[in-house]
């Protein structure tokens, strides 16, 4: 018989949405023992709530995220609010004892990241962070890629997560809607919301970042703060470029803004090794590109005049998590890449298995965050310390 898997989502916005879809459709897809049940949601308006809940089918509302929270019948707590709440959350979820399935960034700085490990781990509880980009199943399928030695010894790691909705002056920071442009409830600028998602996926395909050199800037230095109507001082980073050094020898280049005219969510990847590469780009999301530079024949390896970039259109059932969804040939959504982590998650507590990112993950690419943002600010290089 199904267990009950009881949420509490703390925060209704876009990811509230992405995420209450991916527990509605979970036992649709994945054969796991676990049905999610949508018990609570907490946000600050009552109204706006109930009419998230009603429509999404949680059973209750609460105004005091620490109801949810502490909850007897919440067995896992999601956290969907801006960053500055992420660590009371999680602290108060941890000691509690519940399951933990926090948004990216983990934390507003490594001090508080390292808490909430501490917080999970002395708890035992299972967590995840919603690093969903190594859920499309391209970027799944160049993980393996790697992991079967196809693009052999790495040189070099491309990032670019490029978006352009901060450009007028006129855009606020803080409130509803842009509290990603206030440094208190963000914790940084591009280089939190953005390239933290860049990172996570490189540290995965290509191991720990060892050090890195900022360039970061505000193009707008002051903007007017949504709630309090003042003219306020802007504290996050606009855009960020960074060269990274990783511990495998590779060198990487990652750049991010808000301000790249006609980029919406412009987010790619390349990695070029000795014997092949990988190329994704987020605006072509259904395929990947691969390039093998030698290849079998006859039983011998070798470079021809059939040499060149494959686009490999990850549809097949052969493909990571494409045998749950249609046939060969037809795609799945961004909605999906939120889906399979849950999938995943859940499989995870199911077999014991840590699920990754897990917490202590993400405190690796939170450190890389804020070794580039004190990059960013001495203008010298910064040895990340991330494992
Ligand atoms: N994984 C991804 O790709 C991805 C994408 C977008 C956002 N995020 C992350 O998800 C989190 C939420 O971002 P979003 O885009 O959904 O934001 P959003 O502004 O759309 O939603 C935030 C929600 O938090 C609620 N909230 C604010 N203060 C609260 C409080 N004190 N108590 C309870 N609820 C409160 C708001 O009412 C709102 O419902 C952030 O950490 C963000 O970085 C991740």
């Amino acid at each position: 018989m199904a267990k009950e898997l009881r949420i509490g989502m703390i925060g209704y916005g876009f990811m509230g949405r992405a995420h209450s879809n991916a527990f509605k459709r979970l036992n649709d897809f994945f054969s796991v023992e676990h049905r999610p049940v949508l018990k609570a949601v907490a946000a600050r308006n009552r109204e706006n709530a109930q009419a998230f809940a009603d429509n999404w089918g949680y059973e209750r509302v609460e105004t005091d995220w620490r109801k949810v929270v502490t909850a007897d019948d919440v067995d896992l707590v999601d956290v969907c609010a801006p960053n500055h709440l992420h660590l009371d959350i999680v602290l108060a979820a941890a000691e509690a004892g519940k399951m933990i399935c926090c948004e990216k960034p983990l934390a507003m700085n490594v001090a508080e990241a390292e808490a909430m490990v501490e917080a999970v781990e002395k708890a035992g509880v299972p967590n995840m962070v919603w690093y969903n980009y190594r859920r499309v199943p391209a970027i799944s399928l160049a993980k393996q890629i790697v992991t079967e030695g196809r693009v052999g010894k790495p040189f070099h790691y491309r990032a670019t997560y490029l978006q352009d909705w901060t450009i007028s002056e006129g855009v606020p920071q803080g409130g509803p809607g842009t509290w990603r442009l206030d440094i208190d409830v963000a914790g940084s600028g591009v280089t939190g919301d953005l390239l933290a998602h860049s990172i996570d996926t490189a540290m995965w395909l290509n191991g720990p970042i060892a050090r890195v050199v900022a360039s970061t800037r505000t193009f707008v230095t002051e903007r007017m703060h949504a709630v309090t109507g003042k003219v306020q001082p802007v504290g996050i980073d606009d855009a960020c470029m960074f060269l990274a050094e990783f511990e495998n020898g590779a060198m990487g280049t990652f750049e991010s803004t808000r301000y790249a005219r006609g980029r919406k969510n412009y987010n790619t990847l390349e990695l070029n090794g000795a014997d092949g590469a990988v190329y994704f780009d987020l605006e072509d999301p259904e395929h990947l590109h691969f390039f093998e530079y030698q290849q079998m024949q006859s039983g011998k390896k070798v470079e021809d005049h059939l040499t060149g970039w494959r686009k490999i259109h990850v549809s097949n059932h052969e493909h990571p998590y494409m045998d749950i969804y249609w046939v060969p040939g037809t795609t799945i959504g961004y909605e999906h890449t939120f889906l399979n982590a849950l999938g995943d998650f859940v499989q995870g507590v199911e077999s014991g298995e840590h699920t990754q990112p897990d917490f202590q993950c993400a405190l690796q690419t939170q450190k890389v965050c804020d070794a580039v943002i004190e990059s960013g600010r001495t203008r010298e290089w910064v040895e990340t310390g991330a494992e």
